[in-house]
C-alpha cells in the first residue's frame, strides 16, 4: 500500500514578535516540532493530544494551508511546497478539511445550497444546472439530510446537523484525504457516535482516507486504524489503534488512558492510574531533554532531562519516543510520584506568548 501523504521532519514555528510596531522576534512557539508520519491510501489515522500540543497547526501545516518552517509533506507523490499558485489551489481540492465548529465555519448568510455550490464552483464541478441538482442531492442523501435543506441556512439546523453540511462541503469537491479536525468536540455525546458512523460509512462508500484530530482518545478509538499520540509538537508513540489500547508503551499515553474512565468497577479500582501532574508546559520554551521529563513518573537522571529521544520502532509497527520504553514495559524501573515542585523545578522559563503573536499565514 503507497502512503498517500508523507509528512517528513515538518516543523511549524510561530514567531513571537514584541514592541510598538511589532518588529522584534523575542521568540518563537515551536508548535509542531519534528514530525514524521504516513497516511496509508484509504486508512484512518488518529491524531490525539491535550489540547495546545499541535494537533490543528500540523493538520494545517499537513494541507498547506500554514506554511511549514521546516521538513516537507507529499502528497500523492508531490512535494506540495514546490506548488504554487494554480497547482497548489488545484491540489488543495484533493485534501479538504472539516472543523470542530460548524457553526462557526459556514457562513451564516449563506445557504446550504449556496455552501454547497462555492467549492463545486472553485474547481469547475459546477457544470451545468440539471448535473449540479443531482449533485447536490447526492451530497445531501450521502450526508442523511432532507433535500428540503438546500434551501435553509445553518442557524436552523442542530449542531449535528450542521456538522453534517460540513462534512457535505467538504465532499462536494471530491477529496481523496479529509483532515476532520475534532469533527465531534462541539457536539452532544449522544450525537458525536452518529457523526463518527457517518464519517466511516462514507469512507467504505468512497474509499477516502482520513486524519481525525481529537483531545481525546475515545473518540478516536473505534475510527482509527492506526493512532499517533502527540506532546508539545512532536509524536511521542504510533501504533495501530488495537495495540495502543492493549499495550501503551510511552508513559504519556498510559497517563491518558489512565484517565479514561472504565465501565467496570472492578476493573476500575484494580487498574494503573497514572495523574499527569502540572499543565503542558509552554511550547514556547519546551523542556530539555524528553519533552515530557518535566511530568513523567519514570524519569531518569540525567539522560531524560538532556537527551531528546527520536522516535524508534520498537515493535512492528510500533513507535515510542522514550528512552526507557523497553525498561518501563518490563517493570525494571517504577514510577515514582511527580510532585508539583518537582514540575516547578525541572520547568524552563521563557518568554509569555499570550500577548502580541503575529504570523504568516496563506490565505
Ligand atoms: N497562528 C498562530 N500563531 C501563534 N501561535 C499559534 C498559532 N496557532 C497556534 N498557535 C500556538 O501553537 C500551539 C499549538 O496550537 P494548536 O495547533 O492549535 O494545538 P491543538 O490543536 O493541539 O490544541 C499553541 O500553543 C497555540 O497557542
Ligand atoms: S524518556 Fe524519560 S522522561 Fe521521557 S517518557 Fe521516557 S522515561 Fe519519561
Ligand atoms: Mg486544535
Amino acid at each position: 500500500m503507497a502512503a498517500l501523504v508523507s509528512v517528513e521532519g515538518i516543523e511549524v514555528h510561530f514567531p513571537i514578535k514584541r514592541g510598538v510596531v511589532l518588529d522584534r522576534t523575542v521568540g518563537h512557539v515551536y508548535a509542531v516540532d519534528g514530525v514524521d508520519l504516513e497516511i496509508q491510501r484509504g486508512e484512518t489515522y488518529g491524531l490525539v493530544g491535550e489540547s495546545g500540543c499541535g494537533k490543528t497547526t500540523l493538520g494545517r501545516a499537513l494541507l498547506r494551508l500554514v506554511e511549514p518552517t521546516g521538513g516537507r509533506v507529499v502528497f500523492d507523490g508531490t512535494d506540495l511546497s514546490t506548488l504554487k499558485g494554480e497547482a497548489l489551489r488545484k491540489m488543495r481540492r484533493r485534501m479538504q478539511m472539516v472543523f470542530q465548529d460548524p457553526l462557526s465555519s459556514l457562513d451564516p448568510r449563506q445557504s446550504v445550497e449556496s455552501i454547497l455550490v462555492e467549492g463545486m464552483r472553485a474547481h469547475g464541478l459546477d457544470k451545468d444546472r440539471e448535473s449540479t441538482r443531482k449533485r447536490l442531492r447526492e451530497l445531501l442523501s450521502a450526508v442523511g439530510l432532507p433535500e428540503s435543506s438546500l434551501r435553509k441556512y445553518p442557524h436552523e439546523f442542530s449542531g449535528g446537523q450542521r456538522q453534517r453540511i460540513g462534512i457535505a462541503r467538504a465532499l462536494a469537491v471530491e477529496p481523496d484525504l479529509i483532515v476532520a479536525d475534532e469533527p465531534v468536540s462541539a457536539l452532544d455525546v449522544s450525537v458525536q457516535a452518529q457523526v463518527i458512523n457517518l464519517l466511516e460509512d462514507l469512507q467504505q462508500t468512497l474509499g477516502l482516507t482520513y486524519l481525525v484530530i481529537a483531545h481525546d482518545l475515545a473518540v478516536v478509538r473505534h475510527i482509527s486504524d492506526r493512532i499517533g499520540v502527540m506532546y508539545l509538537g512532536s509524536l511521542v508513540e504510533e501504533t495501530d489503534s488495537e495495540t495502543l489500547y492493549a499495550q501503551p508503551l510511552h508513559p504519556y499515553t498510559r497517563a491518558l488512558l489512565s484517565a479514561i474512565p472504565v465501565p467496570d468497577p472492578e476493573v476500575e479500582d484494580s487498574r494503573e492510574q497514572i495523574l499527569l501532574a502540572g499543565d503542558l508546559p509552554s511550547p514556547a520554551a519546551p523542556p530539555p531533554g524528553c519533552r515530557f521529563h518535566t511530568r513523567c513518573p519514570w524519569r531518569q537522571e540525567t539522560r531524560c532531562d538532556t537527551e531528546r529521544p527520536a522516535l524508534r520502532e520498537i515493535g512492528a509497527g510500533h513507535r515510542v519516543a522514550c528512552h526507557y520504553a523497553e525498561d518501563i514495559e518490563a517493570g525494571r524501573i517504577t514510577p515514582h510520584e511527580v510532585t508539583a515542585e518537582l514540575v516547578e523545578a525541572t520547568s524552563t522559563g521563557g518568554p509569555e506568548v499570550s500577548h502580541a503573536v503575529s504570523v504568516t499565514e496563506i490565505p
